[in-house]
Protein backbone atom coordinates (compact mmCIF):
# COMPACT_ATOMS: atom_id res chain seq x y z
CA UNK A 1 0.00 0.00 0.00
CA UNK A 2 1.26 3.84 -0.78
CA UNK A 3 -0.18 6.95 0.24
CA UNK A 4 0.83 10.23 0.97
CA UNK A 5 1.72 11.61 4.47
CA UNK A 6 1.33 15.33 5.42
CA UNK A 7 3.10 15.76 9.28
CA UNK A 8 2.34 18.33 11.16
CA UNK A 9 4.93 18.66 13.74
CA UNK A 10 5.13 21.24 16.69
CA UNK A 11 7.42 22.31 19.40
CA UNK A 12 11.67 21.22 19.85
CA UNK A 13 14.11 19.29 17.68
CA UNK A 14 13.65 16.63 19.48
CA UNK A 15 9.95 16.76 18.01
CA UNK A 16 11.83 17.42 14.39
CA UNK A 17 13.49 14.12 14.53
CA UNK A 18 10.84 11.98 15.80
CA UNK A 19 8.68 13.21 12.81
CA UNK A 20 11.47 12.61 10.25
CA UNK A 21 11.27 8.38 11.81
CA UNK A 22 7.79 8.86 11.45
CA UNK A 23 8.19 10.00 7.88
CA UNK A 24 11.05 6.83 7.57
CA UNK A 25 9.46 4.07 9.51
CA UNK A 26 6.01 4.78 6.94
CA UNK A 27 8.11 5.13 3.89
CA UNK A 28 9.96 1.93 4.58
CA UNK A 29 6.93 0.11 5.74
CA UNK A 30 4.11 0.96 3.96
CA UNK A 31 5.42 2.91 0.71
CA UNK A 32 3.89 6.40 2.20
CA UNK A 33 5.42 9.56 0.80
CA UNK A 34 5.60 13.04 2.29
CA UNK A 35 3.28 15.29 1.01
CA UNK A 36 3.39 19.65 1.92
CA UNK A 37 -0.59 19.63 1.39
CA UNK A 38 -2.86 18.26 3.99
CA UNK A 39 -5.61 18.10 1.47
CA UNK A 40 -4.09 15.67 -0.88
CA UNK A 41 -2.95 13.51 2.06
CA UNK A 42 -4.30 9.90 2.76
CA UNK A 43 -3.14 10.30 6.48
CA UNK A 44 -2.44 13.21 8.67
CA UNK A 45 -0.24 13.18 11.63
CA UNK A 46 0.31 15.77 13.82
CA UNK A 47 3.24 15.54 16.04
CA UNK A 48 2.48 17.63 19.34
CA UNK A 49 4.67 19.41 22.11
CA UNK A 50 3.46 20.48 25.49
CA UNK A 51 6.56 21.63 26.85
CA UNK A 52 5.53 25.60 27.13
CA UNK A 53 2.15 26.64 24.83
CA UNK A 54 -1.33 26.06 25.22
CA UNK A 55 -1.51 22.46 23.63
CA UNK A 56 -4.36 21.10 24.00
CA UNK A 57 -6.21 24.52 22.74
CA UNK A 58 -3.55 24.32 19.73
CA UNK A 59 -4.26 20.84 18.97
CA UNK A 60 -8.18 20.39 18.69
CA UNK A 61 -7.92 24.04 16.36
CA UNK A 62 -5.42 22.01 14.28
CA UNK A 63 -7.55 18.76 14.43
CA UNK A 64 -10.77 20.69 13.69
CA UNK A 65 -9.11 21.62 9.87
CA UNK A 66 -8.26 17.85 9.11
CA UNK A 67 -11.64 16.98 10.41
CA UNK A 68 -13.10 18.73 7.45
CA UNK A 69 -10.86 17.51 5.08
CA UNK A 70 -11.88 13.91 6.52
CA UNK A 71 -15.90 14.79 6.02
CA UNK A 72 -14.90 15.37 2.54
CA UNK A 73 -12.73 12.29 1.76
CA UNK A 74 -13.58 9.53 4.40
CA UNK A 75 -10.98 7.52 3.92
CA UNK A 76 -8.47 9.68 5.46
CA UNK A 77 -6.85 8.95 8.32
CA UNK A 78 -6.00 11.17 11.59
CA UNK A 79 -3.07 10.24 14.03
CA UNK A 80 -2.02 12.37 17.25
CA UNK A 81 1.17 11.82 18.31
CA UNK A 82 4.26 13.37 20.12
CA UNK A 83 3.55 15.40 24.10
CA UNK A 84 -0.18 16.01 24.23
CA UNK A 85 -0.98 12.60 23.06
CA UNK A 86 1.36 11.07 26.01
CA UNK A 87 -0.74 13.33 28.31
CA UNK A 88 -4.06 13.23 27.42
CA UNK A 89 -4.50 9.37 26.05
CA UNK A 90 -7.87 8.45 25.59
CA UNK A 91 -8.91 11.48 26.26
CA UNK A 92 -8.05 12.73 22.88
CA UNK A 93 -10.60 10.29 21.16
CA UNK A 94 -13.29 11.19 23.32
CA UNK A 95 -13.50 15.05 22.40
CA UNK A 96 -11.89 14.11 18.20
CA UNK A 97 -13.69 10.93 17.77
CA UNK A 98 -12.92 10.91 14.11
CA UNK A 99 -9.10 10.59 15.22
CA UNK A 100 -7.60 7.18 14.36
CA UNK A 101 -4.66 7.04 16.28
CA UNK A 102 -3.09 8.68 19.32
CA UNK A 103 0.47 7.21 19.91
CA UNK A 104 3.12 8.63 22.17
CA UNK A 105 6.72 9.76 22.11
CA UNK A 106 7.79 6.33 22.58
CA UNK A 107 5.75 4.37 20.10
CA UNK A 108 6.11 5.79 16.55
CA UNK A 109 7.95 3.01 15.51
CA UNK A 110 4.34 0.94 15.79
CA UNK A 111 2.79 3.14 13.61
CA UNK A 112 2.37 0.55 11.30
CA UNK A 113 0.72 -2.08 12.85
CA UNK A 114 -1.66 1.03 14.91
CA UNK A 115 -2.95 1.58 11.24
CA UNK A 116 -3.48 -1.85 10.83
CA UNK A 117 -5.44 -2.33 13.67
CA UNK A 118 -7.81 0.87 13.25
CA UNK A 119 -8.75 0.03 9.65
CA UNK A 120 -10.82 -2.44 12.14
CA UNK A 121 -11.23 -0.21 15.12
CA UNK A 122 -14.68 1.82 15.41
CA UNK A 123 -12.44 3.79 18.17
CA UNK A 124 -9.44 5.50 18.29
CA UNK A 125 -6.38 2.52 18.49
CA UNK A 126 -4.28 4.40 21.52
CA UNK A 127 -0.70 3.29 22.32
CA UNK A 128 1.45 5.81 24.75
CA UNK A 129 3.43 3.14 26.93
CA UNK A 130 7.41 3.66 26.97
CA UNK A 131 9.16 1.36 25.69
CA UNK A 132 12.19 2.95 24.24
CA UNK A 133 14.23 0.60 23.57
CA UNK A 134 12.60 -1.04 21.53
CA UNK A 135 11.82 2.26 19.47
CA UNK A 136 15.46 2.25 18.50
CA UNK A 137 15.67 -1.24 17.53
CA UNK A 138 13.13 -1.01 14.92
CA UNK A 139 13.39 2.19 13.45
CA UNK A 140 14.86 1.87 9.85
CA UNK A 141 17.71 3.71 8.58
CA UNK A 142 17.36 7.66 8.75
CA UNK A 143 17.22 9.30 5.13
CA UNK A 144 18.42 12.63 4.54
CA UNK A 145 19.63 15.08 1.97
CA UNK A 146 20.87 17.27 4.22
CA UNK A 147 24.64 17.84 4.84
CA UNK A 148 23.08 18.14 8.54
CA UNK A 149 21.01 15.34 10.49
CA UNK A 150 20.12 15.23 13.90
CA UNK A 151 20.91 11.98 15.69
CA UNK A 152 19.05 11.30 18.97
CA UNK A 153 21.74 9.65 21.55
CA UNK A 154 19.02 9.01 24.65
CA UNK A 155 15.22 9.24 24.90
CA UNK A 156 13.47 11.24 28.27
CA UNK A 157 14.73 13.16 31.28
CA UNK A 158 14.74 12.16 35.19
CA UNK A 159 15.86 15.64 36.18
CA UNK A 160 12.14 16.90 36.87
CA UNK A 161 13.04 20.38 36.90
CA UNK A 162 9.59 21.66 39.56
CA UNK A 163 8.51 23.51 35.95
CA UNK A 164 9.15 20.78 33.10
CA UNK A 165 6.94 18.27 31.97
CA UNK A 166 9.29 16.07 29.80
CA UNK A 167 9.55 13.83 32.39
CA UNK A 168 6.37 12.88 32.69
CA UNK A 169 5.57 12.94 28.79
CA UNK A 170 8.65 11.26 27.79
CA UNK A 171 10.02 9.16 30.23
CA UNK A 172 13.16 9.11 32.38
CA UNK A 173 16.18 8.96 30.96
CA UNK A 174 17.15 6.12 28.58
CA UNK A 175 20.95 5.77 26.95
CA UNK A 176 21.28 3.84 23.17
CA UNK A 177 24.46 1.87 22.97
CA UNK A 178 27.36 3.46 21.14
CA UNK A 179 27.62 0.78 18.50
CA UNK A 180 23.97 1.87 17.37
CA UNK A 181 24.35 5.61 17.92
CA UNK A 182 28.10 4.89 15.68
CA UNK A 183 25.72 2.81 12.88
CA UNK A 184 23.48 5.49 12.44
CA UNK A 185 26.27 8.29 12.22
CA UNK A 186 27.79 6.01 9.95
CA UNK A 187 24.55 5.62 7.21
CA UNK A 188 24.09 9.41 8.09
CA UNK A 189 28.11 10.38 6.71
CA UNK A 190 27.56 7.83 3.63
CA UNK A 191 24.55 10.07 2.52
CA UNK A 192 27.04 12.93 2.41
CA UNK A 193 26.03 13.98 6.12
CA UNK A 194 28.91 16.67 7.30
CA UNK A 195 27.82 17.92 10.84
CA UNK A 196 25.90 15.81 13.65
CA UNK A 197 23.35 17.04 16.40
CA UNK A 198 23.51 14.66 19.19
CA UNK A 199 20.20 15.46 20.43
CA UNK A 200 18.30 14.36 23.84
CA UNK A 201 16.35 16.36 26.44
CA UNK A 202 19.70 15.68 28.29
CA UNK A 203 22.61 15.24 26.61
CA UNK A 204 25.13 15.07 29.17
CA UNK A 205 23.41 12.35 30.87
CA UNK A 206 24.30 10.07 28.51
CA UNK A 207 25.54 6.48 29.96
CA UNK A 208 25.45 4.44 26.95
CA UNK A 209 26.58 1.13 26.47
CA UNK A 210 30.18 0.63 25.41
CA UNK A 211 31.44 -1.86 22.66
CA UNK A 212 33.84 -2.77 25.55
CA UNK A 213 30.52 -3.57 27.47
CA UNK A 214 30.90 -0.75 30.36
CA UNK A 215 29.66 2.79 30.32
CA UNK A 216 30.63 5.42 27.87
CA UNK A 217 29.62 9.29 28.77
CA UNK A 218 29.07 12.33 26.17
CA UNK A 219 32.69 13.41 26.24
CA UNK A 220 33.26 9.32 25.02
CA UNK A 221 31.09 9.24 22.19
CA UNK A 222 32.09 12.21 21.29
CA UNK A 223 35.35 10.48 21.00
CA UNK A 224 34.28 7.84 19.30
CA UNK A 225 32.13 9.91 16.49
CA UNK A 226 35.01 12.32 16.07
CA UNK A 227 36.86 9.86 14.85
CA UNK A 228 34.61 9.65 11.56
CA UNK A 229 36.78 11.29 8.78
CA UNK A 230 33.49 12.38 7.06
CA UNK A 231 32.06 14.24 9.99
CA UNK A 232 33.90 17.35 10.40
CA UNK A 233 31.20 19.12 13.22
CA UNK A 234 29.47 17.79 15.80
CA UNK A 235 26.77 19.52 17.80
CA UNK A 236 24.97 18.53 20.96
CA UNK A 237 21.68 19.78 22.16
CA UNK A 238 20.43 20.26 24.92
CA UNK A 239 22.80 19.71 28.03
CA UNK A 240 21.81 20.53 31.77
CA UNK A 241 24.78 22.27 33.50
CA UNK A 242 24.84 20.05 36.68
CA UNK A 243 26.21 17.25 34.50
CA UNK A 244 28.44 19.55 32.31
CA UNK A 245 31.84 18.51 33.80
CA UNK A 246 35.67 18.52 33.56
CA UNK A 247 35.59 15.45 31.05
CA UNK A 248 33.36 17.62 28.27
CA UNK A 249 35.35 20.45 29.18
CA UNK A 250 38.34 18.69 28.39
CA UNK A 251 36.58 17.56 25.39
CA UNK A 252 36.66 21.24 23.96
CA UNK A 253 40.14 21.43 24.56
CA UNK A 254 40.91 17.93 22.62
CA UNK A 255 38.59 17.61 19.29
CA UNK A 256 38.28 20.58 17.32
CA UNK A 257 35.16 18.74 15.55
CA UNK A 258 33.05 20.71 18.78
CA UNK A 259 32.59 24.15 17.22
CA UNK A 260 32.85 27.11 19.67
CA UNK A 261 29.45 27.45 20.63
CA UNK A 262 28.01 25.73 23.66
CA UNK A 263 24.44 26.35 24.49
CA UNK A 264 23.85 25.42 28.01
CA UNK A 265 20.16 25.86 29.67
CA UNK A 266 20.61 28.15 32.66
CA UNK A 267 16.88 29.29 33.08
CA UNK A 268 18.00 31.90 35.97
CA UNK A 269 21.13 33.67 37.72
CA UNK A 270 19.47 33.94 40.86
CA UNK A 271 20.38 30.97 43.22
CA UNK A 272 16.97 31.23 45.22
CA UNK A 273 14.98 30.74 42.21
CA UNK A 274 17.22 27.78 40.74
CA UNK A 275 16.61 26.44 43.84
CA UNK A 276 12.55 26.27 43.42
CA UNK A 277 13.50 25.13 39.79
CA UNK A 278 15.15 21.84 41.30
CA UNK A 279 18.10 23.04 38.97
CA UNK A 280 20.70 21.52 41.32
CA UNK A 281 23.16 24.25 40.86
CA UNK A 282 24.14 27.79 42.07
CA UNK A 283 24.38 30.81 39.49
CA UNK A 284 28.64 31.41 40.46
CA UNK A 285 28.32 27.48 40.14
CA UNK A 286 27.38 28.10 36.73
CA UNK A 287 29.84 30.94 35.84
CA UNK A 288 32.46 28.49 37.24
CA UNK A 289 32.31 26.00 34.68
CA UNK A 290 31.81 28.73 31.97
CA UNK A 291 35.32 30.31 33.40
CA UNK A 292 36.60 26.80 32.92
CA UNK A 293 35.19 26.02 29.77
CA UNK A 294 36.95 29.81 28.07
CA UNK A 295 40.26 28.11 29.91
CA UNK A 296 40.20 25.24 27.40
CA UNK A 297 38.12 27.27 24.42
CA UNK A 298 38.90 30.72 24.02
CA UNK A 299 36.69 32.67 22.92
CA UNK A 300 33.69 29.92 22.70
CA UNK A 301 29.85 31.60 22.58
CA UNK A 302 27.48 30.34 25.13
CA UNK A 303 23.74 30.59 24.61
CA UNK A 304 21.31 29.70 26.79
CA UNK A 305 17.97 29.38 27.90
CA UNK A 306 15.86 31.38 30.51
CA UNK A 307 12.48 31.32 31.84
CA UNK A 308 11.28 35.03 33.38
CA UNK A 309 8.17 34.83 36.09
CA UNK A 310 8.94 31.78 37.76
CA UNK A 311 6.45 31.18 40.71
CA UNK A 312 7.59 34.15 43.38
CA UNK A 313 10.24 35.64 41.22
CA UNK A 314 10.97 39.05 42.78
CA UNK A 315 12.42 41.66 41.00
CA UNK A 316 15.86 41.33 42.73
CA UNK A 317 15.75 37.66 41.54
CA UNK A 318 15.22 38.66 38.11
CA UNK A 319 17.53 41.01 37.98
CA UNK A 320 20.36 38.39 38.81
CA UNK A 321 19.43 36.83 36.00
CA UNK A 322 20.12 40.22 33.96
CA UNK A 323 23.37 40.38 35.66
CA UNK A 324 24.53 36.59 35.11
CA UNK A 325 23.24 37.77 31.20
CA UNK A 326 26.05 40.36 31.30
CA UNK A 327 28.57 38.51 33.36
CA UNK A 328 28.87 35.38 30.59
CA UNK A 329 27.91 37.69 27.39
CA UNK A 330 25.51 35.25 26.31
CA UNK A 331 25.29 34.71 22.56
CA UNK A 332 21.88 34.66 20.46
CA UNK A 333 19.62 32.52 23.59
CA UNK A 334 16.14 31.52 24.04
CA UNK A 335 13.82 33.33 27.05
CA UNK A 336 10.40 31.66 27.73
CA UNK A 337 7.65 32.98 30.05
CA UNK A 338 7.01 30.72 32.37
CA UNK A 339 3.99 28.72 31.67
CA UNK A 340 2.23 26.83 34.10
CA UNK A 341 2.53 22.78 33.36
CA UNK A 342 -0.43 20.81 34.52
CA UNK A 343 1.12 18.25 37.26
CA UNK A 344 4.47 19.94 37.72
CA UNK A 345 5.67 20.91 41.30
CA UNK A 346 5.90 24.64 40.11
CA UNK A 347 2.08 24.42 39.11
CA UNK A 348 0.78 24.24 42.08
CA UNK A 349 3.07 26.73 43.76
CA UNK A 350 1.94 29.93 45.20
CA UNK A 351 2.67 33.56 44.03
CA UNK A 352 2.22 33.15 40.34
CA UNK A 353 3.93 36.09 38.61
CA UNK A 354 1.23 38.06 36.61
CA UNK A 355 1.22 37.99 32.72
CA UNK A 356 1.83 41.68 32.25
CA UNK A 357 4.91 41.22 34.62
CA UNK A 358 6.48 38.26 33.25
CA UNK A 359 5.98 40.39 29.39
CA UNK A 360 7.77 43.34 30.73
CA UNK A 361 10.81 40.98 32.33
CA UNK A 362 10.10 39.10 28.88
CA UNK A 363 11.29 41.80 27.12
CA UNK A 364 14.20 43.72 29.23
CA UNK A 365 15.73 40.18 29.14
CA UNK A 366 15.67 40.26 25.30
CA UNK A 367 16.61 43.45 24.72
CA UNK A 368 19.66 43.11 26.76
CA UNK A 369 20.37 39.35 24.84
CA UNK A 370 19.91 40.60 21.26
CA UNK A 371 22.07 44.18 22.01
CA UNK A 372 25.31 41.22 23.29
CA UNK A 373 24.56 39.23 20.34
CA UNK A 374 24.35 41.59 17.80
CA UNK A 375 27.79 42.68 19.26
CA UNK A 376 29.09 39.48 18.99
CA UNK A 377 28.18 39.38 15.50
CA UNK A 378 29.97 42.82 14.83
CA UNK A 379 32.95 41.50 15.98
CA UNK A 380 32.90 39.11 13.50
CA UNK A 381 33.22 41.42 10.57
CA UNK A 382 36.64 40.92 8.75
CA UNK A 383 37.41 37.61 10.37
CA UNK A 384 37.61 34.77 8.55
CA UNK A 385 35.21 31.69 9.29
CA UNK A 386 34.64 28.18 8.86
CA UNK A 387 31.20 27.32 7.73
CA UNK A 388 29.22 24.04 6.60
CA UNK A 389 27.58 24.88 3.09
CA UNK A 390 23.95 23.81 3.56
CA UNK A 391 21.51 25.04 0.83
CA UNK A 392 20.85 28.26 -1.26
CA UNK A 393 19.66 30.89 0.71
CA UNK A 394 16.41 31.62 1.04
CA UNK A 395 16.80 35.47 -0.01
CA UNK A 396 19.10 36.72 -2.58
CA UNK A 397 19.22 35.07 -6.16
CA UNK A 398 22.09 33.13 -6.53
CA UNK A 399 23.89 32.98 -2.96
CA UNK A 400 24.29 29.92 -0.74
CA UNK A 401 23.82 29.79 2.43
CA UNK A 402 26.33 27.75 5.53
CA UNK A 403 26.37 27.82 9.41
CA UNK A 404 29.03 29.40 11.05
CA UNK A 405 30.96 27.56 14.20
CA UNK A 406 28.87 29.34 16.62
CA UNK A 407 25.60 29.50 14.80
CA UNK A 408 25.37 32.17 12.79
CA UNK A 409 23.76 31.80 9.13
CA UNK A 410 26.02 33.18 6.30
CA UNK A 411 25.24 34.26 2.78
CA UNK A 412 27.53 34.21 -0.04
CA UNK A 413 28.55 34.15 -3.64
CA UNK A 414 29.23 30.79 -4.72
CA UNK A 415 28.69 27.86 -6.87
CA UNK A 416 25.72 25.18 -5.62
CA UNK A 417 28.66 22.38 -5.96
CA UNK A 418 30.14 23.65 -2.56
CA UNK A 419 26.84 22.23 -1.00
CA UNK A 420 27.93 20.17 1.91
CA UNK A 421 31.71 21.26 2.08
CA UNK A 422 33.24 22.91 4.90
CA UNK A 423 34.87 26.60 2.93
CA UNK A 424 35.97 29.44 4.59
CA UNK A 425 34.68 32.88 4.49
CA UNK A 426 35.47 36.70 5.14
CA UNK A 427 32.81 37.96 7.03
CA UNK A 428 31.52 41.33 5.34
CA UNK A 429 28.63 42.46 7.03
CA UNK A 430 26.34 41.41 10.11
CA UNK A 431 22.88 41.86 9.52
CA UNK A 432 20.35 41.51 12.48
CA UNK A 433 19.56 37.72 12.01
CA UNK A 434 22.65 36.58 9.41
CA UNK A 435 25.80 37.84 8.24
CA UNK A 436 27.16 38.63 4.42
CA UNK A 437 30.15 36.95 3.83
CA UNK A 438 32.90 36.55 0.65
CA UNK A 439 34.46 33.39 -0.13
CA UNK A 440 38.29 33.18 0.47
CA UNK A 441 38.94 30.77 -2.39
CA UNK A 442 42.07 29.30 -0.71
CA UNK A 443 39.79 27.14 0.99
CA UNK A 444 38.70 25.02 -1.90
CA UNK A 445 41.73 23.18 -1.70
CA UNK A 446 41.31 21.86 1.56
N1 LIG B 1 17.25 19.81 29.04
C1 LIG B 1 17.15 21.21 29.01
C2 LIG B 1 17.69 21.85 30.32
O1 LIG B 1 18.72 21.48 30.79
O2 LIG B 1 17.08 22.75 30.84
C3 LIG B 1 15.79 21.71 28.65
C4 LIG B 1 14.80 21.03 27.78
S1 LIG B 1 13.24 21.86 27.81
C5 LIG B 1 12.24 20.77 26.99
C6 LIG B 1 13.50 23.24 26.73
C7 LIG B 1 13.32 24.58 27.37
O3 LIG B 1 11.97 24.89 27.51
C8 LIG B 1 13.88 24.72 28.77
O4 LIG B 1 15.25 24.96 28.77
C9 LIG B 1 13.09 25.84 29.37
O5 LIG B 1 13.75 27.08 29.20
C10 LIG B 1 11.80 25.81 28.57
N2 LIG B 1 10.69 25.36 29.42
C11 LIG B 1 10.47 24.13 29.89
N3 LIG B 1 9.35 24.11 30.67
C12 LIG B 1 8.88 25.37 30.67
C13 LIG B 1 7.76 25.99 31.28
N4 LIG B 1 6.94 25.33 32.08
N5 LIG B 1 7.56 27.32 31.06
C14 LIG B 1 8.41 28.03 30.25
N6 LIG B 1 9.48 27.48 29.64
C15 LIG B 1 9.72 26.17 29.85
FE1 LIG C 1 12.97 19.48 31.55
FE2 LIG C 1 14.81 19.92 33.33
FE3 LIG C 1 14.81 17.68 31.92
S1 LIG C 1 14.06 21.38 31.86
S2 LIG C 1 13.90 18.22 30.01
S3 LIG C 1 13.30 18.29 33.42
S4 LIG C 1 16.59 18.92 32.50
Amino acid sequence: MSGKLFIRTFGCQMNEYDSARMADVLRESRGYTLTENPEEADLVLINTCSVREKPQEKLFSELGRYKALKRKRPEMKIGVGGCVASQEGEAIGKRAPYVDIIFGPQTLHRLPGLLQQSAAASTPVVDIAFPAEEKFEELPAPKTASPVAHLSIMEGCSKYCSFCVVPYTRGEEISRPVADVLAEAIQLERQGVREINLLGQNVNGYRGVAPSGGLEDLAGLIRYVSKLKGIGRIRFTTSHPMEFDGRLIDAYARFDKLPSYLHLPVQSGSDSVLARMKRGYTADEYRDKIARLRRARAGISVASDFIVGFPGETEEEFADTLALVEDIGFDQSFSFMYSPRPGTPAERMEEQVPHDVKLGRLQRLQALITGQARRISAQMVNTSQRILVERPARRGEGLLAGRTGNNRWVNFDGPPSLIGRFVDVAITEALPNSLRGRLLPESLAA
